[in-house]
C-alpha cells in the first residue's frame, strides 16, 4: 500500500576536512564536523507500487514544489547505485519533495543536508516495508552509510552535535563506510557553539567537490596531507572533550587554509577564495589581536566564511559582524546558525 515518509536533516561544517577519496566514495582521511541547526533540508518520500516494472528506478524529484530535471536524474542514478542493497526500489514508484531552509542561490552546499535527508527516508522506508531495525544506532549507521554513497560529507549529518567519518585507531567503532557520533564527549562550551555563515559570493563554484577530490590523486602533498588530517582529527577529538577554544580555533583555521592551499597546488589549480574572503580573514585576525576573544573562521570549497565562536561572546561578535564585516558580503547578509541536535522525523503534511 502507498505511503510517505518525511525527514528534516541539517547541514554540517567540517572542522577537519574530507578532501580526497577513492573507491566507492571512501575517504582518504578521517574528518570531524559540527552538525548545524538552521541550515537543513526537508524531504518527503512518497511511494506506491509500480504499475509496469521497467529498467532502473522510477522517481521524480520536486524542489520547492517544482519538478527538477537535473536533481531527478542525479537522484535516479544514486538510487540505482543502491539497488544491490535495496532491490525493492525497482518495484516502487517514488516521488520526492524537497526544500532547503536556506536561500537557493546562497552558495552553500545542500548536498550534505539533502543526501542525509533522503538516506534517512530510505531507511525508514525499509523499516515500513519490512521490519524495524533493532536499534537506533543500527538505523543511524545504515542511514549514514547510504548518505555517504550520495555525498561523502552527508554521512556526518545523521548525528547531532559532532560526528567523525573515517577509521581512527583511537576511536572505537569508527569506519570509512559511515560516520559515528562523538557528541557524548562534547564539552559544554561546544554544545551550543555558533556558526555564522558570511556569504562573500553567491555565484556557482567553479570546481565541483567531485572534481576537487579527484585532483588530490595527483597532488604532490597528498600523502603528507592525509597523515596530517588523521593526527588532527585525533587532536580535535580531545580538544572537543576538553573545551579548549583557542586550540580548536588554531586547528580550524589551519584546516581551512590547508584545504585551499591543496586546491591551489593541484593541477589544474583552483583559486576559490575571493579578495573579500581575504579582507574578512585579516579583519578577524585583527579583531582577535585587539580583543583576545576566541573568534575563528573556516571555509569549505568556496569563498564563503563560517565564523565559529562560543555563545558567551555572541553579542560582541554579532556587533563586529554588523559593523565591520557585512560590508564585504554579497547582499550584506549572513546566516546565523548553531550546533544542532541532528535530524528529525516529521509528520507528513
Ligand atoms: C570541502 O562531500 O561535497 O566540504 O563526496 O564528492 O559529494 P562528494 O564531496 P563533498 O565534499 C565536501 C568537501 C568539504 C570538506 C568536508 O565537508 O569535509
Amino acid at each position: 500500500s502507498p505511503g510517505a515518509i518525511r525527514w528534516r536533516s541539517p547541514s554540517n561544517i567540517a572542522l577537519v576536512k574530507y578532501w580526497g577519496k577513492h573507491g566507492v566514495q571512501l575517504p582518504r582521511n578521517p574528518s570531524v564536523s559540527f552538525t548545524l541547526d538552521g541550515a537543513a533540508t526537508d524531504t518527503t518520500l512518497s511511494y506506491k507500487a509500480r504499475e509496469l516494472a521497467g529498467e532502473g528506478v522510477e522517481v521524480e524529484l520536486y524542489l520547492d514544489g517544482e519538478l527538477n530535471k537535473g536533481f531527478t536524474e542525479r537522484t535516479k542514478l544514486f538510487l540505482e547505485k543502491l539497488l544491490p542493497v535495496y532491490p525493492f526500489l525497482k518495484q516502487l514508484s517514488l516521488k520526492i519533495k524537497t526544500s532547503n531552509s536556506f536561500p537557493h542561490s546562497a552558495g552553500i552546499a545542500s548536498s550534505a543536508s539533502g543526501m542525509s535527508a533522503l538516506a534517512l527516508c530510505l531507511v525508514s522506508l525499509e523499516e515500513e516495508l519490512f521490519e524495524p531495525l533493532k536499534e537506533r544506532s543500527e538505523f543511524n549507521k545504515k542511514a549514514s552509510y547510504l548518505a555517504r554513497l550520495g555525498s561523502g560529507s552527508a554521512c556526518r549529518s545523521v548525528y547531532g552535535g559532532a560526528a567523525v567519518w573515517g577509521a581512527l585507531t583511537a576511536l572505537e567503532g569508527s569506519s570509512d563506510e559511515f560516520a559515528v557520533p562523538v557528541s557524548e564527549s562534547l564539552h559544554t562550551v561546544f554544545q551550543d557553539y555558533h556558526d555564522d555563515i558570511l556569504l562573500i559570493s553567491k555565484s556557482e563554484k567553479s570546481v565541483s567537490s567531485r572534481a576537487g577530490h579527484g585532483l588530490m590523486e595527483g597532488n604532490p602533498y597528498a600523502t603528507a596531507r592525509y597523515a596530517q588530517a588523521t593526527r588532527r582529527t585525533d587532536e580535535m577529538l580531545s580538544v572537543l572533550r576538553q573545551g579548549n577554544v583557542e586550540r580548536f580555533g588554531e586547528i580550524l583555521e589551519s584546516e581551512a587554509l590547508t584545504l585551499h592551499a591543496l586546491m591551489m597546488s593541484s593541477h589544474p589549480p583552483y583559486i576559490l577564495i575571493r579578495p573579500n574572503t581575504l579582507t574578512v580573514i585579516e579583519k578577524i585576525h585583527q579583531y582577535r589581536a585587539d580583543t583576545g576573544l576566541p573568534l575563528y573562521f573556516t571555509l569549505d570549497a568556496g569563498p564563503n566564511l563560517h565564523l565559529l565562536y562560543p555563545h558567551s561572546i555572541a553579542a560582541e561578535v554579532k556587533k563586529f559582524i554588523r559593523e565591520q564585516l557585512l560590508y564585504f558580503c554579497e547582499d550584506k547578509m549572513y546566516l546565523a546558525d548553531r550546533v544542532g541536535k541532528g535530524p528529525e522525523r516529521l509528520e507528513v503534511s
